[in-house]
């Protein structure tokens, strides 16, 4: 069984400090308190209102929407026997591409998807009240494509559709010896993995019918901020 540990730092919205990230902190500061006085239902609800809201946004190179695509990602998480708190990194591992400002910097041209959206997702949810443990596992699915790039070479990078094998491109391209062997030995590296090859199934056109809905989730969703916020009171008690 894997230890729950400390997960890999994740960055704060873009792994270059500008005066953007600076106001974003701000910005988030303010916007994590005005959650936290919300009730958790409605911050699931609204959520999952933003991903039903993507089923007109294609899924990059893809015949199905991105609401259709972390959908399926987080069906097959459960359908390998996850555990919930990959399942709904499994179901949140793109929002970066639906939350993000108007104005988001682009990969390439818009078809291509947001760039840093892992980061801008992961940011999302911070907010939010999600565990690190998601916000870690969102934040890694593009390097857990760019780990497995380094490690299958060819093999692997064949198989990437024409989109995938651009982005890859603008996300870093594969990882380093160095990259590799750290992401190895993060906590989380075979959940993370775990959440690559869902992201590699779930591209199924037309979107099968059984596959649950976005509202299915806010239950599960609202349980897991309400722990989060559980815990976090409960540790400043201790302090
Ligand atoms: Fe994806």
């Amino acid at each position: 069984m894997l230890a729950v540990s400390t997960p890999t730092p994740v960055p704060e919205f873009t792994q270059k400090p500008s005066v953007r990230t600076t106001l974003m902190n701000e910005h988030q500061h303010m916007l994590s308190k005005t959650m936290r006085a919300r009730d958790s239902t409605s911050i699931a609800t609204e959520m999952m209102q933003l991903l039903k809201d993507s089923q007109f946004s294609p899924y990059i190179g893809e015949a199905i929407s991105q609401q259709e695509h972390m959908l399926q990602a987080a069906y097959h998480a459960k359908l390998d026997g996850c555990r919930n708190e990959v399942v709904l990194a499994a179901l949140l591992h793109d929002f970066g591409h639906i939350c993000a400002e108007q104005d988001a910097e682009q990969m390439g041209d818009p078809t291509h998807g947001t760039a840093h959206h892992e980061f801008i997702g992961a940011t999302y949810l911070r907010v939010r009240g999600f565990s690190e443990e998601i916000i870690s596992m969102v934040a890694a699915h593009v390097d857990a494509k760019r780990y497995l790039t380094w490690k299958r070479g060819q093999e692997y990078y064949s198989k990437l559709s024409p989109a995938s094998s651009f982005t890859l491109m603008c996300q870093g391209g594969p990882m380093n010896e160095a990259e590799a062997t750290a992401f190895e030995h993060d906590p989380l590296f075979a959940e993370k993995l775990a959440i690559r090859y869902c992201d590699e199934k779930a591209k199924i056109a037309p979107h099968p019918e059984h596959i649950p809905t976005a509202d299915s989730y806010i239950p599960l969703l609202a349980a897991h901020i309400d722990e989060q916020r559980r815990l976090r009171q409960s540790q400043a008690v201790v302090a």
